[in-house]
């Protein structure tokens, strides 16, 4: 099919769900990604944190191949050698002592609710129920973990949501001590909302929700699900604040590319499931945990984490120097390589720039642009980014 076949066939008969740009990438390799005409471009978007590790890395790239030819799917009603490995690896290297593995962030978070629901029934009744989450959240569109999503536009049309949900101001104490109360079941937050804004929360914030949390018997859940697996410059973003979670979601970058999730408990909360109270027929398959083990592999190598903090910085420089040449008051926000920033109402305009000149990013509500290259980003691929940006913002703040 070609470009123009590829879009009109897509339009007629794939369910109109998505707003796309209008282009179809068919090949890649580290940071750069190939149109479907040949075109080159550098991927700042990475599948929305997906490719950390960048497109055909070599060694994910064997892994794959060498685990279709051995075996690709059994089911969890047998043992899993990799999905043991990994659930090893990451409870290693996290606060976590068990993981359960399923196949997206919305399905890590509709499990995490379900768990921390078992766990205060078990331990505290029947009444013990209520999800406490943050305006502006996004948790993903499946029932429980839309209606956790603090983001009326994302619910509308879906009513009856499921009861017992509510939301808080990012970095609001007062609204925080309000909320939860012995009804309350768990907090959800992210340590960086992603979908939100790039919104950080803050270190006090955070302290005090577990401080409440504890005082009332309530899980502190840490959706990780896009700021995860290295994207800040640590394993998991929460590790920048010194916090203790109870339950920890995990995907995207997890695959980097295969769909794999993973919740992630202490002992203690994830004892409350016991066989038949949730499962995944994909979840935790030979094929996505042998990557998942793969891409901790490449992660925890030694040096891999404070390059991505270097590069995080190097780029965060560079586009606040962008930001004051071209006059605009904003500053970037954002952590490692997980970066944004607002320009107004001209972000969808500065996105189709970028395009046109060679450069994905991705605009967030409109006016925050986000900046998600692969960890593997070089220097150089941050310079040439960063001088396509420097031509889009002079034409669009001209
Ligand atoms: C923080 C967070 N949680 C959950 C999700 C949902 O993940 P998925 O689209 O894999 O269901 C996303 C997706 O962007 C996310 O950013």
């Amino acid at each position: 099919m070609n470009t123009e076949e590829i879009l009109t066939t897509g339009k007629e008969r794939v369910m109109n769900t998505y707003g796309r740009l209008p282009l179809a990438l068919v090949k890649g390799q580290g940071t750069v990604v190939w149109d479907s005409d040949g075109k080159r471009y550098l991927d700042f978007v990475t599948g929305l944190a997906v490719t950390s590790l960048g497109h055909s890395h070599p060694e994910i790239v064997e892994t794959i191949r060498q685990q279709a030819e051995q075996i690709l799917h059994t089911s969890n009603l047998y043992w899993i050698p990799n999905q043991v490995k990994l659930a090893k690896l990451l409870t290693d290297h996290s606060f976590a002592d068990r993981a359960f593995f399923c196949n997206s962030g919305a399905e890590a978070n509709e499990g995490a609710i379900k768990l921390a629901r078992k766990y205060a029934k078990k331990h505290f009744g029947s009444d013990k129920y209520k999800i406490v989450s943050l305006k502006n959240s996004f948790h993903g569109r499946t029932l429980a973990a839309l209606t956790a999503t603090g983001q009326q536009k994302y619910q509308e049309g879906y009513e009856p949501l499921p009861e017992g949900f509510s939301y808080i101001e990012i970095n609001n104490i007062e609204q925080l001590e309000e909320a939860i109360d012995a009804q309350t079941a768990a907090v959800m937050i992210e340590p960086i909302q992603g979908e939100g804004g790039v919104n950080l929360l803050t270190k006090e914030f955070v302290h005090r929700i577990k401080e409440v949390c504890v005082k009332h018997g309530a899980l502190l859940i840490v959706d990780e699900v896009q700021t995860g697996m290295g994207r800040t410059g640590k394993l998991f973003a929460h590790q920048w604040f010194e916090l203790k979670p109870d339950i920890m979601t995990l995907a995207k970058a997890l695959g980097n590319g295969v769909p794999i999730g993973a919740v992630l408990a202490t002992e203690e909360v994830a004892a409350a499931f016991q066989p038949g109270d949730h499962a995944s027929t994909f979840g935790g398959n030979h094929l996505a945990t042998a990557v998942g083990c793969k891409v901790m592999e490449i992660m925890t190598r030694e040096g891999f984490l404070t390059e991505v903090q270097i590069k995080g910085e190097y780029f965060k420089q560079k586009l606040q120097l962008l930001a004051q040449k071209y006059g605009l008051k904003a500053q970037v926000r954002g952590l490692g390589l997980m970066l944004g920033l607002s320009v107004g109402p001209c972000g969808p305009e500065i996105v189709s720039y970028c395009l046109q000149n060679g450069l994905l990013i991705n605009c967030i509500g409109g006016t925050v642009l986000r900046f998600l290259p692969p960890l593997t980003v070089t220097i150089e691929e941050i310079d040439e980014a960063s001088a396509i940006l420097d031509r889009t913002f002079a034409r669009a703040f001209s």
